[in-house]
């Protein structure tokens, strides 16, 4: 693909826009200053950078993306009806095919994992591996010792599903505020464990995935790639 036709897809700039910035002397291809717009270069490949700082998803095989997904939007790669978190970051990658790795319901809020690494996905996800995910949850009812011991002991849900042993804790001074760490994952579980204690859940917020926390400047809806480091930590929780 042409240098210019490049930057302005994955700038959203116009491709004059672009042939200016290169020819500024502003771009640089796998390092090396580059001021020809028509330079062709591999999309999947290079490693694109202006001012000195990379392109999102330029040069990477594959991307992993950390999403503070917003309420009402649903965990989807695309959805006729409504907003998806693929239709959150898309724009900055234009041509990958991301999904998310794990869902939230549409009313929760949170780290939302984005990739289009399907073996990543897989392990991150695969029941055998699972990697902890932590809530944090408001309840329309204080925290109760039962709630408690039975999260410790495994909660059987209203269709006769025993689920494994997760964690339930108190989150601060707020009875009704609470932190769970779910080592499984079951359609809707937080909701239907609490519905078994006759309690409901206001809001549902994740926090971290295994042992990568969402990082605390990402407003609701914004988003930022993962470190390496973020990444191997991953997966080395999942045994990969
Ligand atoms: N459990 C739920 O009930 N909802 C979520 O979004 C995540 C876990």
């Amino acid at each position: 693909m042409r240098l210019d036709r490049y930057l302005s897809e994955r700038l959203g700039v116009t491709r004059s826009e672009s042939r200016r910035m290169a020819a500024a002397g502003r771009v640089t291809v796998d390092g090396q200053l580059c001021r020809k717009a028509d330079f062709h270069l591999d999309e999947q490949a290079a490693q694109v950078a202006v001012d000195g700082k990379p392109l999102a998803g330029s040069y990477q095989q594959t991307v992993y993306i950390m999403l503070n997904k917003p309420v009402g939007v649903v965990s989807a790669a695309q959805d006729r009806r409504e907003k998806t978190v693929v239709d959150l970051v898309k724009d900055a990658f234009p041509r990958r095919q991301l999904f998310p790795a794990g869902r939230l319901d549409k009313t929760s809020t949170g780290f939302v994992l984005l990739t289009d690494d399907g073996a990543f996905a897989h392990d991150i996800l695969a029941p055998g591996r699972h990697v902890d995910k932590q809530y944090l949850v408001t309840l329309d009812t204080p925290l109760t010792p039962a709630m408690v011991q039975g999260f410790a002991a495994g909660v059987t849900l209203a269709d006769g599903q025993t689920l494994a042993p997760a964690e339930l804790k108190a989150a601060g001074t707020d009875p009704c505020t609470v932190r769970v760490v779910l080592h499984q994952g079951v359609y809707h579980q937080i909701k239907r464990m609490f519905g078994v204690f006759d309690a409901g859940v206001n809001a549902l917020h994740r926090e971290a995935i295994g042992p990568v926390a969402l990082d605390p400047a990402l407003a609701p809806g914004q988003w930022r790639e993962l470190t390496e480091q973020e990444v191997q930590s991953l997966r080395e929780a999942a045994g990969a």
